[in-house]
């Protein structure tokens, strides 16, 4: 297709980025959705603003990352794709990656990523996978590794919570040893992502000294990232997680190395799922560690 053209994501491709991104995860929902999965939903105006708000912050932080496929026939400057990537420090990630369903199939997902790993530079690096079997292909044929991930569902029984001592409401004074705690399981800070999700999520830490950990909860209680030194405390931090929840809840992100939280959501009641893969190249799959779709 020689009319789209691959490059450097700028600011103002945002709305039209986000509207691409919209159509093509609703269709990839729609085709990959299991009978008995809820009917895919358009994204809302709230969560759209969210997808621009989170894009222009990638591309504040490291915009040679952030890619675009536009689409010269189908009017000047429309995105039909986009892949935008991350490095922090030594780790490269895939925050979200799309091409619309009329213009799968043709080459433009290679290109983009093709480009996004240039920009990576020999670095490891991880995302997180949808089962999408154009995405599945691409990724494996540039050699990533794709383990795939278990959720937990369901409502908590309340009478199944534990006590939970030694955790604290987390700030931004914590971030050094959350950045160091993410460097010894995942290669590298979040650095600047923590900042970001400390402005829209509970921050809740355990300052042991020895065995520390820290996790980002969202307004329903969902683990939204959560790192710990051992997997006791990380077994802490997710009690409160669903001590917090309500109504039916989620532990997204669940790999082998990471079964403490499968026992955490067993005996809370909730009930093993399966979604999508940890995708990794060249590190390990991280433990004990529930990654942040985001900002992995
Ligand atoms: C993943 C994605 C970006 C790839 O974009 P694309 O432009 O289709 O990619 P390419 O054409 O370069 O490569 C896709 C490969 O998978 C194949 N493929 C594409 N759609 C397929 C499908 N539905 N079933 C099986 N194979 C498929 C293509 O033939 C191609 O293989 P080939 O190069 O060996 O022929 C795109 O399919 C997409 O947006 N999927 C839905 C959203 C998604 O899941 N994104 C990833 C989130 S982690």
């Amino acid at each position: 297709m020689d009319s789209v053209q691959v490059r450097p994501m700028q600011e103002d491709d945002l709305p039209s980025a986000e509207r691409a991104s919209a159509v093509t995860f609703f269709e990839a929902e729609r085709s990959t959705r299991r009978v008995s999965d809820p009917e895919a939903e358009p994204r809302s105006a709230a969560a759209s603003k969210q997808w621009i708000d989170r894009m222009r912050f990638y591309l504040s932080v490291d915009p040679a990352g952030c890619w675009i496929a536009v689409d010269e026939e189908a009017g000047a400057n429309r995105a039909v794709g986009f892949a935008i990537s991350q490095n922090r420090g030594r780790l490269w990630f895939l925050a979200t990656y799309g091409v619309l369903p009329s213009h799968q199939g043709q080459g433009i997902g290679k290109r983009l990523l093709d480009a996004a790993l240039a920009h990576a530079d020999g670095r490891p690096g991880i995302f997180s996978s949808s089962v999408h079997p154009g995405a599945t292909r691409r990724y494996r044929m540039a050699d990533f590794s794709l383990h795939p991930q278990m959720r937990m569902v369901g409502t908590v029984d309340r009478s199944t919570l534990p006590v939970v001592d030694g955790l604290q409401e987390g700030q931004a004074d914590d971030f050094a040893w959350m950045d160091q705690l993410d460097q010894d399981l995942r290669v590298a800070a979040h650095g600047p992502d923590h900042g970001y999700m400390l402005d829209i999520l509970r921050l809740v830490v355990c300052r042991d000294g020895a065995r520390p950990g820290y996790a980002y909860l969202d307004d329903r209680g969902r683990a939204s990232l959560l790192a710990a030194a051992h997997p006791e405390t990380a077994q802490k931090l997710l009690w409160e997680a669903l001590a917090s929840s309500q109504g039916p809840t989620l532990v997204n992100c669940i790999t082998t190395p990471n079964e403490w939280a499968i026992d955490v959501g067993l005996a809370a009641r909730l009930d093993i799922g399966q979604e999508g893969y940890i995708a990794v190249r060249g590190m390990p799959v991280p433990a004990p560690y529930l990654a942040s779709g985001h900002f992995l």
